[in-house]
């Protein structure tokens, strides 16, 4: 399939808003490094200072971004191939442009995956309509407006979607979304809500930016994102795990570089600072 790129003016035209001075937004900074067009002056900025100073110590910003991408479409394929899944419920979908999760799915089991794009962003949420509206099956895919932490109001609406057969397993990504939302914003009790409500047999993936190992360059980076819309939250591998819970991991914690990687770059590990991992509810 040839991919068109969703363009700002018909995310302007749905959601009444241009190119306005206000913060930068986690979620269009993310659609900025991994070279989409959805993003605002105020994002390219402060993307780009940002990847100036990263620079000046010789590394690559991009790539961080760009592996967690990469290894979200390993993570759908893995579920797919070795699970058997064929429901997908992603939330923190963004705005990506390249190897959006409904696509990959229908490359590896053609017509067969329903998918649910889950954001809070208004112009994430706009994006994935679009998308959608081009390039979906309506009866398979849509995008549903929700709080991960409104996680009660968030499962109601994407069951209330008749997309997703109860009782059947569903993949459920949640990557790197957590590390926007600190603990006591209630992402934990909000990770148990969805581990509870999961059918047997679905699996959980989560990808989390980490501060073991971390370079001075990476924590001022996590400082900068004080002046955007949404404060970071890096976490330990082991404070990571917790999000899973009781679910034994099926592919432990690994950089997203890394990660089922059968061809991985020629970068040390860790310079993705971000590690992600599958469990399965028993
Ligand atoms: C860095 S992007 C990740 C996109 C995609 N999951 C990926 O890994 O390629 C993070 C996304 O999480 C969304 N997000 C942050 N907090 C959220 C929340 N409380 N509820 C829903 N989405 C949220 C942001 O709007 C943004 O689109």
């Amino acid at each position: 399939m040839s991919y068109q790129p969703v363009s700002p003016d018909e995310v302007a035209r749905a959601t009444g808003r241009t190119d306005v001075d206000e913060k930068a937004s986690p979620a269009r900074v993310y659609d900025y490094f991994l070279g989409g067009t959805n993003n605002y002056a105020v994002d390219r900025v402060w993307a780009e200072r940002a990847e100036g100073r990263y620079l000046e110590s010789g590394q690559n910003i991009r790539h961080m971004y760009r592996s967690n991408r990469g290894a979200l479409g390993r993570v759908v394929e893995y579920a797919i191939r070795e699970h058997g899944i064929r429901q997908i419920v992603d939330i923190g979908s963004g705005l990506p442009t390249v190897g959006n999760v409904h696509e990959v799915a229908d490359e590896i089991a053609p017509g067969q995956c329903s998918v649910l794009y889950v954001d809070n962003e208004t112009i994430a949420h706009a994006h994935s309509d679009i998308l959608l509206s081009r390039t979906a099956d309506p009866d398979r895919h849509r995008a549903v407006f929700a709080d991960l932490l409104e996680f009660d109001n968030l499962w109601d609406k994407i069951f209330a979607e008749q997309v997703l057969r109860p009782g059947e397993p569903i993949l459920l990504l949640v990557m790197a979304v957590l590390h926007f939302i600190g603990d006591s914003a209630g992402a934990h009790a909000a990770m148990a809500f969805y581990r509870d409500m999961l059918p047997p047999g679905s699996l959980l993936a989560i990808s989390h930016g980490t501060f073991d190992g971390a370079t001075p360059e990476f924590r001022d980076l996590i400082e900068q994102y004080g002046q955007t819309t949404t404060n970071a939250f890096m976490r330990t591998q082991d404070e990571i795990i917790t999000f899973f819970g009781d679910f034994p991991l099926v592919t432990p914690l690994d950089y997203t570089s890394h990660w089922l990687n059968p061809d991985p770059p020629n970068v040390e590990p860790w310079r993705t600072h971000c590690v992600v991992g599958i469990g399965r509810k028993p």
